[in-house]
C-alpha cells in the first residue's frame, strides 16, 4: 500500500537552523515537499536564495525554488550576520545549485502549489513571516487549502532581538498579525520551546560521526551557528527553526497549548511582541497551538535518526 503523502512547502531564510529543519524535512518519509520559498530575514533575499538552493543541491530536492519578499511589508528589514555570517550561511562548503531560480515569485508559487493540490497543504515558515502574510492578503480563497502554517517565530516568556520580541516576528510583525488573524490553524514554536531544543556539541558529534555528507554539513553548520551563541553564554546550540518541523512530526514529544495570541504591533517597547492569553481573559476562542515545551533528549536522537537517514548518499 503506497503511503499517503502530506504536501508542504517550507518557507525560509535560510539560516543554520533553517537549513537544518529542511534536512528534517526532507527526511520524513510522509512529506511530499512540493516547494521551497525564500524570504529576506537572516540574510538579503539574494544570498538566502542562493543557500536555499544550494541547499536544495545537497539534499537531492528537485523542486523549485521561488524567491520572495524582499522587505518585510511596512518595517525596514533587520538582518543577522552575527548569528549565521555575510552570506546567512557561513560555514562547510555547499554544492552549487542544481537548477535556476522559479520565474514564479514566492507567493505566486505558493498560491500554485495550494491551487494545485487535492490534499491541503502545510506550509512550515521559519523566517519572518512576510511571504505567509502577503499570501493571506492576496489570495484569501485559498485560506481553506491550507492544513496549518507551522511557524518558528515569538515567545510567550521573552523575546531575543527585544526584552519582549523575537526576530522573526520583530522583522515583520504586521505579516505575524495576518496570521494570527487569518483563522488559518497556525502551530507556533516560540522561543519557548525553541530555546529548551538546545543541541550540545557532544550531541553534534553524533552528527559528525555518521560520516554521511549530509551529516558532515549538518555539523559544520552547527560549528559555525555555535560560534556567536557561546559567546552570549549558551552552552549549545538552540536550535529554533527544527522545531517547527519536528512538532508535526512527533507533536509527542512537545508540550502543546491552545491559546489565543496576538502580534503587538504598536508599543514603546514592545512591537513585535507576541501576547498569549494563557489564562482565557479575553475571552476570545484560542487561534494559535503554542508549543511550549519539549523532551530534548528526544529531540536530539529525532534530529540524529533524521540525519542518518542519508547515510550510504556519495559525496558530491
Ligand atoms: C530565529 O531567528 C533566526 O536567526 C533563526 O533562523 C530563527 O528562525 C530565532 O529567533
Ligand atoms: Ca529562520
Amino acid at each position: 500500500m503506497t503511503m499517503k503523502k502530506r504536501p508542504v512547502i517550507l518557507d525560509g531564510d535560510p539560516g543554520h537552523d533553517d537549513a537544518i529543519a529542511w534536512v528534517v524535512a526532507a527526511s520524513v518519509p510522509e512529506f511530499d515537499i512540493k516547494a521551497i520559498t525564500t524570504v529576506a530575514g537572516n540574510q538579503t533575499l539574494a544570498k538566502v536564495t542562493y543557500n536555499a538552493q544550494r541547499i536544495a543541491a545537497l539534499l537531492h530536492l528537485d523542486v523549485p525554488v521561488a524567491k520572495g519578499r524582499p522587505v518585510p511589508l511596512m518595517s525596514d528589514l533587520i538582518i543577522a550576520p552575527n548569528f549565521h555570517g555575510q552570506s546567512g550561511l557561513d560555514g562547510p562548503q555547499l554544492p552549487e545549485p542544481a537548477r535556476g531560480v522559479s520565474p514564479l515569485s514566492a507567493i505566486e508559487m505558493m498560491a500554485k502549489v495550494l491551487r494545485e493540490s487535492e490534499e491541503k497543504v502545510t506550509i512550515i515558515a521559519t523566517g519572518p513571516q512576510t511571504n505567509v502574510g502577503a499570501l493571506l492578503l492576496t489570495h484569501p480563497e485559498l485560506k481553506d487549502k491550507i492544513e496549518v502554517i507551522s511557524t518558528m517565530g515569538g515567545g510567550i516568556r521573552n523575546g531575543n532581538w527585544t526584552p519582549a520580541a523575537e526576530f522573526n516576528i520583530l522583522v515583520d510583525p504586521e505579516a505575524s498579525y495576518i496570521e494570527n488573524v487569518s483563522g488559518v490553524p497556525l502551530q507556533m514554536c516560540g522561543l519557548d520551546v525553541t530555546e529548551q531544543a538546545i543541541v550540545y556539541p557532544e550531541d553534534w558529534e553524533k552528527i559528525r560521526a555518521l560520516g554521511n555528507p549530509v551529516a558532515k554539513v549538518v555539523a559544520e553548520w552547527f560549528d559555525f551557528f555555535f560560534i556567536h551563541l557561546s559567546e552570549l553564554g549558551w552552552k549549545g546550540a538552540t536550535l529554533h527553526d527544527p522545531c517547527a518541523v519536528l512538532s508535526l512530526v512527533h507533536p509527542e514529544i512537545f508540550d502543546i497549548r491552545d491559546y489565543y495570541v496576538i502580534t503587538e504591533l504598536g508599543g514603546q517597547y514592545t512591537r513585535g511582541e507576541t501576547v498569549a492569553d494563557v489564562y482565557g481573559i479575553t475571552g476570545n476562542k484560542p487561534n494559535c497551538r503554542a508549543v511550549v515545551g519539549l523532551d530534548r533528549e528526544k529531540f536530539v536522537d529525532y534530529l540524529i535518526e533524521a540525519c542518518r537517514t542519508y547515510d550510504g548518499w556519495e559525496v558530491e
